[in-house]
């Protein structure tokens, strides 16, 4: 019986000797240890053996077991440490010992929402410009035919800088700039960042983000504007949306609208989101006042034009159902990806 024993742990011994992986030594384990292992086995013949023989056969089998455990147990942890030496061998110039950061970024819900409604004007024909945040005093206002003392300029809470120049209230104010780099006729749209004086809450905040368009040339009518304004609306929202226009005022356009869009929540029939009127305020809009072509060195008799301004934070908050404005001027990376994914 000794014998048998001896020759099971002499092979045993052979075989450790060239295992190389995890793997090779899990398959031993249960090759000698297993159920149906070569122990299991050994004890099963322990039925076969003379009484008095018994203790001593059952003793030589379990110091075989434990002997077996003990190779098995050394073999395993030489292999895993050069297992991972191997791998930190292989990283060559990457820490392996700095945590990793699993978690992808996303696009802010405004970023995504500009992009979008810039490849739309695009595809129109639209170029698409950048304007400085900090400007002055014409380009905001007076080219824009809001002389000083103007009521209108109460309507926009500005900061004023010590050097005399002020932060961007409305993306209106590249038009004058625009409309001289250019001339007629012309297609183009403007987003940028806008801040106003404004105490915030959850419908209001100090820095906003607009989307200004124009659009020049000869024989441009109101009838164009709805048309793009539509098309583009449709786009956004991946429906067809019905507008309407209410009148409005701008010093800057002649005739000025309040271009609505039918709730998209109820159809229409009046809901919460919408007050229950079925409409949704969305982009005030209007014709090129003359006086603003003049200033921009565009001659009014021969050339008209539309104008918009796309509040892009409102149509982000629509798209997304955003309740609250302040939640994307929060830096909450959290709260903002769940809106559009990572
Ligand atoms: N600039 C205006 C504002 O921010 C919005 C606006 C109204 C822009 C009418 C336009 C327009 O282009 O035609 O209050």
């Amino acid at each position: 019986m000794e014998d048998k024993t001896s020759v099971i742990r002499e092979e045993f011994k052979k075989r450790i000797e060239s295992v190389k992986s995890s793997e090779e030594i899990e398959q031993l384990r249960v090759e000698y240890l297993g159920k149906k292992g070569h122990v299991q086995g050994l004890m099963g013949q322990l039925k076969a053996v003379p009484n008095e023989e018994k203790k001593a056969f059952g003793q030589a089998v379990n110091q075989l077991k434990q002997e077996i455990e003990k190779l098995l147990h050394e073999t395993h942890e030489k292999i895993e440490k050069e297992e991972e030496q191997k791998l930190i061998d292989s990283a060559e110039d990457y820490d392996v010992t700095l945590p990793m950061d699993l978690d992808k970024g996303s696009y802010h819900p405004i970023t995504v929402i500009q992009r979008e409604v810039e490849e739309i004007f695009r595809t129109m024909g639209f170029t698409i410009e950048d304007f400085s945040e900090i400007v002055d005093d014409y380009n905001c206002f007076e080219a824009l035919n809001i002389p000083k003392h103007h009521p209108a300029r109460d309507m926009q809470d500005t900061y004023y800088l010590s050097s005399g120049q002020l932060l961007k209230t409305h993306t209106s104010a590249a038009q004058n700039s625009i409309m001289k780099k250019y001339g007629a006729p012309l297609r183009a749209i403007f987003p940028g960042r806008c801040f106003r004086n404004e105490s915030t809450d959850a419908c209001h905040e100090n820095t906003f983000f607009q989307m200004e368009g124009i659009m020049i040339d000869e024989d441009i009518s109101i009838s164009n504007l709805i048309y793009f304004m539509k098309t583009m609306l449709s786009e956004v929202f991946g429906q067809d949306v019905n507008v309407r226009l209410r009148p409005g005022f701008f010093p800057f356009v002649e005739p000025g609208f309040e271009l609505d869009i039918q709730c998209l929540i109820c159809g229409g029939d009046g809901c919460p989101s919408c007050k229950n009127s079925g409409w949704l305020e969305l982009c005030p809009c209007g014709m090129i006042h003359p006086n603003v072509l003049k200033y921009g060195g565009i001659d009014a008799e021969k050339y008209t034009g539309f104008a918009f301004g796309l509040g892009l934070t409102r149509l982000a908050m629509m798209k997304y159902g955003i309740k609250d404005i302040r939640v994307l001027n929060s830096g909450n990376l959290k709260s903002l990806s769940q809106f559009i994914g990572k």
